[in-house]
């Protein structure tokens, strides 16, 4: 029998992977106080079970900004899937429509948007970092289009990348066979070297992200693209505010997995303000140490309309590559689907605050 957790399918994975890939992959920023803090928020709650309700049957299935989503669950999106399986994005794609998931493919894909797209039979978004180079986002924005990508996803947490102590220590680079296919080579360079001391994650974001983004920036990409645009990196009211009042589709309540500013709040603890400071159907997604259905289960109580998961996503990718990847998400699916019968709210809709106490042993 395989993991029944993903506990158990981490601790596969960092037994197969190289300890550079597993610090890159694993790692966050500072003294990694933020990341720690992200599955621990989830601790904090304690469900309310309501009895004698018929849960004969439990629907997970909504639609989100025009994309119909099996279960209120999407793959993070993350660079370089091919780091730690031959195939990358398109075995991810698949898994991702095996299980009725959304897939955000990063902008630093180690596949083609292209391939990407012809592997998914799901909802498939982009996300993007503000380069430098407008041209080459724009570029990225018509082939996105063209491609049938159904929205585009905006990080706006890392004008410069955190300071992630592993990398630095490992001199972490990114493997020469392993480029982000979607960028021109030359803009991507920095990414392949790193001496002593430094990580090419790092140096390569001082070189081509454009710390100078500001809110009125966001009307470039709106005159490019019909497509939703999401906000990625959001952790309080007033710039939820904002994101509104600037016309944005939806925002993730995320602080990048506790890999940009160490110390940021934990998604869990920022998602009620955000979910207050919105009209009440504006779509707050979640991301962030999510690691169970319960965690699912909170998160959607708290007013999340789906939660995006990372880490082990590559981590069944690593073990058991398609499949692997396939099995997190469906793992995921069958804990909601169980959490949401025992809890007796057969429907995604009834999970909200009234599902939720403190937890009540501290
Ligand atoms: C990321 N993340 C990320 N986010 C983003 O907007 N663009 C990116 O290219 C990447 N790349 C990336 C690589 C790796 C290896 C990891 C682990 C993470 C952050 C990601 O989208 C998400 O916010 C977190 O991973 C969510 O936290 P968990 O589920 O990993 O705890």
């Amino acid at each position: 029998m395989g993991p029944l957790t993903l506990a158990g399918i981490e601790r596969a994975a960092r037994a197969e992977l190289p300890p550079e890939i597993w610090d890159f992959i694993e790692g966050g920023s500072g003294a990694e106080r933020t990341m720690a803090a992200n599955p621990e928020m989830f601790g904090r709650y304690a469900l309310r079970p309501r009895t004698l309700v018929d849960v004969s049957v439990c629907s997970l299935a909504q639609t989100l900004l025009g994309s119909l989503l099996e279960l209120p669950v999407g793959i993070a999106p993350m660079a370089y899937h091919r780091l730690v399986d031959p195939e990358g994005e398109t075995a991810t794609a698949r898994a991702a429509g095996r299980a009725g998931a959304l897939l955000v493919a990063g902008i630093f894909a180690s596949r083609t948007l292209e391939e990407i797209a012809a592997a998914a039979t799901g909802p498939l978004w982009l996300q993007l970092y503000w380069l430098r180079r407008r041209d080459a986002l724009a570029a990225l924005i018509e082939r996105a289009e063209a491609a049938g990508f159904g929205a585009l996803m905006l990080t706006v947490d890392a004008p410069r990348i955190g300071h992630r102590l592993r990398d630095l220590r490992n001199g972490f680079a990114v493997p020469p066979q392993i480029r982000a296919v979607n960028l021109d080579p030359a803009l991507m360079a920095a990414s392949h070297r790193a001496d002593a001391g430094s990580s090419g994650i790092a140096d390569h974001a001082r070189e081509q992200f454009d710390p100078t983004l500001t809110w009125d920036d966001l009307a470039w990409i709106r005159e490019r693209s019909r497509l939703p645009l999401v906000l990625k990196g959001i952790l309080t009211a007033e710039d939820a505010r904002l994101a509104a009042e600037h016309g944005v589709d939806a925002v993730v309540v995320s602080n990048h997995g506790g890999r940009q500013l160490d110390g940021a709040l934990p998604g869990l603890a920022a998602l009620p303000e955000v979910v207050e400071a919105l009209p009440p159907d504006f779509p707050v997604l979640l991301d962030g140490g999510v690691r169970s259905g319960t965690d699912i289960a909170v998160a959607l109580a708290l007013g999340a309309r789906a939660v995006l998961v990372g880490r082990p996503v590559l981590w069944g990718l690593a073990t058991g590559g398609e499949a692997g990847a396939a099995r997190v998400l469906t793992l995921l699916r069958d804990e909601l689907e169980h959490t949401m019968a025992l809890l007796g709210r057969p429907r995604l809709a009834e999970l909200n605050r009234t599902a939720l106490a403190p937890w009540p042993v501290s």
